[in-house]
């Protein structure tokens, strides 16, 4: 018999090694011989810890597990997923998962993140073989023509990012994951590395024979020391089964790669500033051009990519650039891992392919507030993202539907607020964060942001209201255009966004610019 219980960040937070060492106890206590498994999290957040036993039938699950229930989850036939109050039932028809497009996340929760014979068994290292097999250009190819963009955000082609990387002469290119995960509410790229590291360790290597490139370095947030725990681990082991290192997978390319940790700054998930803190610099952006394709880690062509879009790359490798672009709508290829958070009833990762409505992912999926209270609004795209009311939930998920309301779709965090939430509040929060985490290079940002929070305590407190109103705007207005990176840029898509739908929450109606 096999039980799993997760081992990820959020599991272990809600109890998961009590519940194993418990779980193990009873099970010798009763002389009875199972294998406990620690799977990592299938992003159900809200049954963690999740409890899972093969059966004949499937996967059977309890949750959430607390210690104390174990005793009478193993009275009552655990082992045999037999019925209790905590079951969940079959986990693949739990509603969540089953309404689910998994292909980045179709291992998540699922094998034991650190057995390449079960990675492979479920699908892995196919993409590598593939890719070579058809060889660099071609492998470049596929992920053009895949339609893959980057998930961090910006919705970059991958494609033609490699493109330009591979065509830059250079006797030293790298790849670079961008792993600092740093947007609120989002989760998608911790789980990927404690759930399947075999993943995020296979795209990078098809990245590095796809441009040359030989020697790749994730930067993960100082936040995650379990990722870095798993990563460092799997990637012995690839090491060890000759997948990384010189003749990668017994072929004519060599790649190796290396973890790196950050020290808590928002902005080194830009990335210029992460290839400075890579570099062993300060964080701090650069000016481009030169674009990291040219002139990226050491001067040398980069690919940096976010760690989603670098995992995604073994399944369109396996099967094919045209089966992953069937996914989607529009200019949006393919599938998202859409986080949902804040305060949500069913709060985890629900991956799907883009053009779902906004509305659908907060009610049908996310189940409304976790408080039972009305939603007022969402935060999207983490917390340089614009808030959409209510009105708004009828957005398809898609790079171009959020950006003609002007917001972003980010690296995909959904963050939801019942009707109790302060806008003005929030919108003051956002400048406080921006002054936080300025990197100081440029005045717009540095300067902008503490007048930005200046000017809102003074609009709380119902000083010079409409005056500070406009001060505002037009500050948004400086720092949206005069900012060198997305931090000082996008900081105002917050304070306006509030402003324009939540009029009323800062006593006034203001009327915004054009
Ligand atoms: P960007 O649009 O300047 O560049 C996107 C990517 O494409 C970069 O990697 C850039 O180097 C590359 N690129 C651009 N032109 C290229 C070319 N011709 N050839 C090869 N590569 C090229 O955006 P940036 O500054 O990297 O990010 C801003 C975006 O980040 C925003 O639009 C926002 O959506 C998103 N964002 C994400 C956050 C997060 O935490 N994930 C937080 C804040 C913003
Ligand atoms: Fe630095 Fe802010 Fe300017 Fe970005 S916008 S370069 S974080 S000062």
């Amino acid at each position: 018999v096999r039980i799993f219980v997760p081992n990820d960040a959020t599991a272990i937070a809600c109890g998961a090694d009590k519940v194993a060492r418990a779980i193990e106890a009873g099970l010798a206590a009763r002389g009875i011989v199972a294998n406990i498994v620690r799977n990592g999290s299938r992003g159900l957040f809200w049954l963690e810890p999740l409890v899972e036993v093969e059966t004949p039938k499937g996967r059977v699950g309890y949750g959430p597990v607390k210690p104390s229930d174990v005793e009478s989850l193993l009275a009552a036939g655990l082992v045999h997923g037999a019925d209790h109050p905590l079951s969940v039932g079959l986990v693949e028809e739990i509603p969540f998962l089953k309404k689910q497009t998994r292909l980045t996340f179709a291992r998540c929760g699922i094998i034991d993140p650190l057995s390449l014979e079960e990675y492979k068994a479920h699908g892995g290292y196919k993409g590598l073989a593939k890719a070579i097999e058809i060889g660099p250009s071609a492998t470049v190819e596929q992920v053009f023509e895949s339609g893959l963009r980057g998930r961090g955000g910006a919705g970059f082609p991958t494609g033609i990012k490699w493109r330009t990387v591979a065509a830059a002469p250079a006797d030293q290119r790298y790849i670079v994951c961008n792993a600092d995960e740093g947007d609120s509410g989002t989760f998608a790229d911790r789980l990927i590395m404690e759930a399947d590291p075999f993943c995020l360790i296979e795209g990078m290597t098809i990245a590095g024979l796809a441009v040359g490139a030989t020697k790749g370095f994730v930067y993960c947030r100082s936040e995650y020391p379990l990722s870095l725990q798993v990563m460092e681990k799997a990637i012995a082991i690839a090491r060890t089964a000759g997948l990384l290192g010189k003749n990668v997978a017994g072929s004519q390319y060599d790649f190796d790669l290396e973890m790196r940790m950050g020290a808590g700054a928002y902005v080194c998930g830009e990335e210029t500033a992460l290839l400075d803190s890579l570099e062993g610099k300060r964080g701090v952006v650069r000016a481009k051009p030169p674009l990291p394709a040219h002139k990226g880690l050491f001067g040398k062509p980069t690919v940096i990519n976010n760690l989603i879009s670098l995992a995604t790359v073994p399944v369109i490798l396996e099967k094919g650039g045209a089966f992953y672009r069937d996914f989607g709508m529009g200019r949006s290829r393919g599938t998202m891992p859409i986080q949902l958070a804040g305060n949500i009833k069913f709060g985890g990762i629900f991956e799907t392919a883009f053009g779902i409505p906004l509305g659908e992912l907060v009610y049908d999926i996310g189940g409304g507030t976790a408080s039972g209270r009305p939603v007022r609004a969402v935060q999207a795209g983490g917390p340089l993202g614009a808030y959409l009311p209510v009105h708004q939930f009828d957005t398809p998920f898609d790079y171009e539907a959020f950006a003609a309301k002007d917001a972003l779709i980010g690296h995909g965090g959904i963050v939801v607020f019942d009707d109790t939430v302060d806008m003005a509040h929030m919108a003051r929060f956002a400048m406080e964060f921006c002054s936080h985490e300025s990197c100081g290079k440029c005045t717009p940002c540095r300067i902008g942001s503490t007048r930005g929070v200046e000017t809102l305590d003074k609009i709380i407190a119902g000083n010079r209201r409409e005056a500070n109103l406009a001060v505002l705007t037009d500050l948004c207005q400086t720092m949206k255009l005069g900012s060198l990176c997305a931090l000082g840029g996008f900081t105002p898509y917050p304070v306006l966004s509030a402003l324009t739908h939540f009029p009323e929450d800062f006593g006034a109606t203001p009327k915004l610019p054009a």
